[in-house]
């Protein structure tokens, strides 16, 4: 993990309507390749440790209970300068100021519902990463 890989969730208001396929054709036109996959249903208690950063903020309980809501996609990404490509992608928090041709543009509800995690910073993909996924299930 040297600034080649990211780390994303496919939020599940995206997953309960069908956007997992669009998401995943735009990450793939994006020029990114999955080195790990797979669909997961967060505890409160795994929610929680996830947004441990975000813990005391005004948001922190309705996004758990948003993130355990349903079924997720996690996924592990590679792409030179991963981290910054990635949330370039994806757009800003909020839905309604992101660029056009985004994820979150495209898919985005709401601030909360925003439809797709990017890891902020190298040290998070890491740490991020590591809390979903074990050695044998990452390729390339
Ligand atoms: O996801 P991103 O790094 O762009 O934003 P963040 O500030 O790290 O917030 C994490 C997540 O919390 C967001 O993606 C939203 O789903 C949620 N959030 C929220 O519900 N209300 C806010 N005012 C800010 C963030
Ligand atoms: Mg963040």
């Amino acid at each position: 993990m040297d600034g080649k890989y990211t780390f994303s969730i496919i939020k599940p208001n995206a997953v309960r309507t069908g956007k997992t396929g669009p998401i995943l054709s735009m990450i793939n036109e994006g020029g990114f390749e999955i080195s790990a996959i797979k669909m997961v249903q967060m505890t409160i208690q795994q929610a929680e440790a996830f947004y441990e950063v975000h813990r005391g903020k005004p948001f922190y309980d309705d996004l758990v209970e948003f993130m355990t809501s349903g079924p997720v996609i996690v996924l592990i990404l590679r792409h030179d300068n991963a981290v910054n490509e990635f949330r370039r992608l994806l757009g800003a928090t909020d839905p309604e100021k992101a660029e056009q041709g985004t994820v979150r543009k495209n898919f985005g509800v709401s601030v909360k519902m925003n439809a797709i995690h990017g890891s902020d910073s190298d040290e998070n993909a890491i740490r991020e990463s590591n809390f979903f996924f074990s050695e044998i299930e990452r390729y390339c």
